[in-house]
């Protein structure tokens, strides 16, 4: 069944955000807007309560899903670079040593170079494409004495590449290093559990796998947090207005300022939509890459970039014309892809892409193989034409 409210639009950049919504998710942020939106824990009245309520409704299924101490640990913010952002400078120290992949992100990469300039701390990048072994050697190899925080992804945002998070837990955990978790891409479709994987702190978003809308996110603390927590952000918390400074307990310390409660409430319905389901959805995104992989490797002008790991995003380039002007033309078609370096230029630089990086084709749960044909078919014309 298509929602789309445009029939003729394929949309295949799930990994931006999915679309289209579930309308349980549409219908729980128009109800929250329509009727008990007050300004969570701003006031004692009914509207208040009711919309802290649905926040804490969310913190109780986050928790749940991620499986962290307590409810009080799922801290809400706006999107997972600002979850990432409060993570990592929650706990960084003058010259600690950072240890990130060299798949990440900007929104890992730019924090990291930010805490080089503004608190002396170092980094380097260990190798995230590889079995384990080579993966957590390369980090053994990496770590220093002063290294206090790992920080990686664990799906990437441009191809199939999945970093071996358990191993790579359980490593930061003998060796005391803060492991903090970009989950940005795989929150919703990977198990995750941050006890069992010693997940310090789990970044994840609501517009993506999860469904939601965009303008909320979360950062999931397993369990107990430093007391010298610092804040990113400080503003009114609703609680202890007297004092000066942040309170020192969780979520409040992190969470300063009106959170999205329209946002968190269809978040609610995002997670009913997808737990228990992971796998399966995995399962079928899996299954249309491979498809769309199998096609497009018999074509000799076509170059896949880590066509073996299959995950649901495809990333390719065409012989010839550049990533951009591909994805241009599948748009004329109405077919939505994303080209460049989404974002995350080191990513690009390991899969050896070069300048102009790739398209990518990222699946969603509600494509069908129909969806590849018509891309398949789509792609073929493009060739023709460029
Ligand atoms: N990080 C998102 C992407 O990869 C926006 O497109």
């Amino acid at each position: 069944m298509k929602y789309s409210a445009d029939e003729s639009v394929l949309y295949l950049d799930n990994a931006a955000t999915t679309f289209p919504k579930p309308p349980s998710v549409i219908y729980e942020s128009v109800k929250c807007m329509a009727r008990y939106c007050g300004n969570p824990g701003r006031g004692s009245h009914a509207l208040a309560r009711a919309a802290s309520e649905k926040l804490f409704e969310v913190r109780e299924k986050l928790c749940e899903m991620f499986h962290a101490a307590s409810p009080e640990n799922v801290v809400f913010t706006l999107n997972t670079t600002y979850a990432v952002n409060i993570a990592l400078k929650a706990v960084c120290s003058e010259g600690d040593h950072i240890l990130i992949s060299d798949m990440e992100h900007n929104s890992v990469l730019r924090p990291v170079v930010s805490l080089t300039e503004k608190r002396g701390a170092a980094f380097d990048t260990f190798t995230s494409v590889g079995d384990e072994k080579s993966i957590t050697d390369d980090i053994k190899r990496k770590i220093r004495k002063n290294t206090r925080i790992l920080i990686c992804q664990h799906a990437s945002n441009i191809c199939g590449n999945v970093l071996p998070i358990e191993k790579i837990g359980l490593l930061c955990k003998k060796r005391g290093i803060f492991f903090i978790v970009d989950a940005a891409q795989s929150a919703g479709l990977y198990e995750i559990d941050v006890g069992k994987m010693n997940i310090n702190a789990l970044c994840v978003p609501s517009h993506k796998a999860l469904y939601g809308p965009q303008g909320a996110a979360a950062v999931i603390f397993s369990g107990a947090v430093p007391d010298s927590l610092k804040t990113l952000v400080e503003g009114g918390s609703g609680i202890n207005s007297k004092d000066i400074h942040m309170p020192s307990e969780l979520p409040d310390r992190l969470e300063a300022g009106t959170m999205p409660t329209p946002a968190i409430a269809g978040l609610s319905a995002g997670i009913d939509f997808v737990a228990g389901k992971e796998s399966e959805l995995l399962r079928h995104e899996k299954y249309l890459s491979r498809i769309l992989c199998e096609e497009l490797s018999r074509d000799g002008r076509i170059t896949l970039y880590l066509p073996e790991r299959i995950g649901s995003v495809v990333l390719f380039n065409l012989r010839g014309a550049s990533s951009v002007s591909v994805s241009e033309e599948l748009d004329r078609l109405g077919i939505c892809t994303r080209a460049g370096l989404h974002c995350a230029p080191l990513a690009h630089r390991t899969l050896k892409t070069g300048d102009g990086g790739a398209v990518r084709v990222s699946f969603g749960a509600f494509n069908d193989i129909r969806d590849v044909r018509r891309l398949i078919d789509g792609i073929y014309s493009v060739e023709r034409y460029l």
